[in-house]
């Protein structure tokens, strides 16, 4: 199943990666793995953002580490040479390229877009098949104004979690059934009683108005999801994204990003506020790895929704069905 949604789901969906000040100037480029794929994302001197398997055409190699700015990608084990636009250009050793085509040993082009501030890929599918700002529209429409584009990037954190992937995104998605319960601090700056879920073509957004006790929160919190595996939080002056990747059949990684608005900060500042973020992420981690021990007990089979909370868990699942089969 494990490889199943990866081949039928993750690589065929838009998945966020990295930031876009990262890829701002020609030349600037970031690499990472994306669920056992190394890329490399790279704003090539005609300024146009493109992204490739960061994978050698002659051995395999990855060709670039990290991230940083260069004028090309040269592989660092055999020196094979690739514009930034993934072509070919040299090869020491080959004499005049007796016999090769560098039309065709370049590298891999991966599908790439930006929603501001995220860079996302899409690993596979039809070219063209699905737009990323169609996907993004919904979310859009209830996260902007103001332009999330201009919001700082404050920091970055992974969860590895004991839990099949959509075990969390579950957590995420049920209405707020489980915060008065897991998450207390945060439930008492909520008005509980006005939470609302909004179930939308491949999006969840889930909203709440705060009672003023918690200045964090500031008037409303609004927690956007985007099938499969992308949250967008706006709460108070403050934004955080999670990207959810599936590692085994029983563990995945969540990665935090914090952004804030350059022009104000929540009054306890801003490393009280990631804390406080944290500080509930780490009881979701609790929670989510319980749920994962329960799930592979001889005595759970299927559980039940709650018609009043878990409308987007249903939609979720109804979601991965269509695409599974
Ligand atoms: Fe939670």
């Amino acid at each position: 199943m494990h490889d199943h949604e990866v081949a039928r789901i993750f690589t065929q969906n838009w998945l966020p990666v990295c930031r876009i000040e990262q890829v701002a100037e020609p030349g600037d480029y970031v690499t990472g793995t994306l669920l056992g794929n190394p890329y490399v994302v790279v704003r090539g001197t005609d300024g146009e953002l493109r992204a490739f398997h960061n994978v050698c055409s002659h051995h395999g190699a990855e060709v670039v580490n990290g991230a940083g700015r260069c004028k090309e990608l040269r592989c660092g084990y055999h020196g094979w040479t690739y514009g930034l636009d993934g072509m070919l250009s040299r090869i020491p050793g080959a004499g005049r390229l007796a016999g090769f085509d560098p039309r065709r040993l370049g590298l891999t082009a991966i599908a790439v877009a930006s929603w501001s501030p995220l860079v996302f890929l899409r690993l596979a599918g039809e070219p063209g098949a699905r737009d990323l700002s169609g996907d993004v529209q919904t979310l859009r429409d209830y996260l902007e104004p103001p332009d999330l584009a201009r919001l700082t990037w404050v920091d970055r954190r992974e969860y590895a979690i004991r839990c099949n992937w959509k075990v969390f995104v579950e957590n995420s998605l049920d209405g707020g059934y489980h915060v008065p319960y897991v998450h207390p601090r945060l439930s008492g700056g909520l008005a509980m009683e006005g939470y609302t879920t909004d179930v939308l073509p491949r999006t969840v957004v889930q909203t709440c108005a705060a009672n003023g006790d918690d200045d964090r929160l500031g008037k409303e919190v609004t927690y956007g999801w985007l099938f499969p595996n992308f949250f967008v939080n706006r709460y108070g002056t403050m934004v955080d994204t999670n990207i959810v990747l599936p590692m085994t059949h029983d563990t995945c990684v969540v990665i935090f990003d914090w952004f804030h608005d350059p022009d104000s900060q929540p009054v306890a500042g801003l490393e009280a506020a990631i804390a406080e973020s944290d500080e509930v992420q780490r009881q979701d981690v609790l929670v989510c790895e319980s749920v994962q021990r329960g799930l592979a007990s001889i005595a759970y089979d299927r559980g039940r929704y709650s018609p009043v909370f878990e409308s987007a868990v249903h939609a979720f699942h109804s979601l991965l069905w269509e695409e599974l089969t």
